[in-house]
């Protein structure tokens, strides 16, 4: 199959590549001219375990990489999968990319065409852009994608469901909507094989899934992190509440971990963006529950702050503070709304001198937040420090060994950003251990 992908960040590249590997012909398209060029020499253009390898491993015929939207023409299914970032200063999405995209590639579509949406947009986008493609004879279905960062290969090849969300009429699909149906199922003909459950719904249903999952995440997060207010007030553990809570199956003990809480470049646009489109729709209330979600997130940042001021007796002026962690999370370079960052900045601001360390993050973060200062290794960051607060859960940081560190360092401190190193063994070796939600 032919196949065209409009965007190539984390989903798009990924997805690109992905399809590649599965046989399919694909041509990846993206404005962003350095990221195209690292592609053509088969260099990732970001860090995502797994890519490097696939890159390397497809047929040179099957993936070309392109700035030219007109190349897309030729291609039965084009994949849109352009961001939409929080529009500035307001919870909606801004669809400006999305809009860019299908103005783009319209008068390259021919009839029979399939256009894919997977980009996550609010609810009742689908109806709009569909309408707008009548005239080309191609046939909207929207098909979300559900990949997480530093899993992105896997979550692409082998996902956890397919959705389809299909042009209908009296809720039945139309001609149309099954031929492309049938289209896709080519596409996807490999996933769907291992038995990979598909959903065919309608674009509503589709477009709801996505920002419901990822709202029903974020809940789950910030539940826990709103237990480990009430363990700080308690004296309790909430990683032990976590583990007791999550042998019940209808609770589970996946993302239940508190600490810093979300960030990336999804949950927390999405849950606003997904507020926002309620608010249009005359339905606030029903996700009134969202906002205080935001909220519980972003206490966590600052409680964060708090704790650091609390082991340096009041005042973190002046203090040295290593950040271990610049990504939202482990096995991603990406420091989009990332809380270590956030936190980091907080602290330098507040007149502390920090140093952030990351494995892969540490070009993107500088990029970011220039004012701080970075170090490429741990230990390089933690010498002479005040403070160490382990803010992203690294392998490479869990692991670090209380004893050597503790000789680089000025005071030995550490925060646990995430709840993942053991309280006894870094007490033994000499340091003070504090966290969020845990005695
Ligand atoms: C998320 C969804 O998981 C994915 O399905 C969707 O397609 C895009 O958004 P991603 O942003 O890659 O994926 O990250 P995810 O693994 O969901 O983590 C999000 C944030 O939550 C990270 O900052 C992580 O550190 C935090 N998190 C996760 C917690 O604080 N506690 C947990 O228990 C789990």
């Amino acid at each position: 199959m032919r196949i065209s992908v409009i965007g190539c960040g984390y989903l798009g590249a990924v997805h690109a590549v992905s399809m590649a590997s599965l046989g399919h012909e694909v041509v990846g398209v993206d404005v962003d001219e350095a990221k195209i060029a690292a592609l053509c020499e088969r260099r990732a253009p970001f860090y995502e375990p797994g890519l490097p390898e696939l890159l390397g491993s497809v047929d040179d015929d099957l993936l070309t990489w392109t700035t030219d939207l007109a190349q897309v023409a030729g291609a039965r299914v084009h994949f849109v999968c352009v961001g939409t970032p929080q529009m500035h200063g307001e919870f909606r999405a801004d669809l400006r990319y999305v809009e860019a995209a299908l103005a783009g590639i319209t008068e390259h579509l021919a009839p029979g065409d399939v256009v894919v949406g997977k980009s996550t947009v609010p609810v009742g986008t689908a109806e709009r852009i569909a309408e707008d493609l009548s005239s080309t004879g191609a046939t909207l279905v929207w098909n979300p994608e559900f990949l997480r960062e530093g899993f992105a290969v896997q979550d692409t090849l082998h996902p956890d469901r397919i959705v389809y969300g299909l042009p209908t009429n009296d809720g039945v699909a139309t001609p149309a909507g099954q031929a492309a149906r049938v289209l896709l199922d080519e596409v996807y003909a490999a996933p769907l094989a291992e038995g990979i459950p598909l959903i065919v719904t309608d674009y509503a249903t589709a477009q709801l899934v996505k920002v419901a999952a990822n709202s029903f995440l974020a809940t789950k997060i910030s539940f826990i992190n709103a237990m480990a207010e009430l363990c700080e007030a308690t004296g309790a553990d909430v990683t032990a509440l976590a583990d007791a809570i999550g042998h019940d199956v209808r609770i589970g003990r996946r993302f239940l971990n508190a600490g810093l809480g979300f960030g990336g470049g999804c949950l927390p646009k999405d849950i606003r963006a997904f507020m926002a489109r309620a608010g249009e729709l005359g339905v606030f209330d029903a996700l009134r529950f969202l906002q205080e979600v935001d909220a519980v997130n972003m206490r966590r940042r600052v409680r964060m702050v708090d704790l650091a001021r609390e082991v340096c007796h009041g005042s973190i002026v002046g203090r040295r503070v290593a950040v271990l962690g610049a990504a939202f999370k482990p096995s991603s370079d990406d420091v989009r709304d990332s809380p270590a960052l956030s936190v980091a900045a907080q602290m330098q601001l507040q007149g502390a001198r920090v140093t952030v360390t990351d494995p892969q993050a540490v070009a993107n973060a500088r990029a970011a937040w220039p004012d701080l200062s970075f170090a490429d290794t741990p230990e390089e960051a933690a010498r002479d420090a005040d403070v160490i607060l382990l803010a992203t859960e690294w392998p490479e940081y869990r692991d670090l060994d209380p004893h050597a560190l503790g000789e680089i360092v000025a005071q030995r401190h550490i925060l646990d950003g995430r709840n993942v190193l053991d309280p006894a063994t870094w007490r033994a070796a000499g340091w003070t251990y504090r966290a969020l939600g845990r005695p």
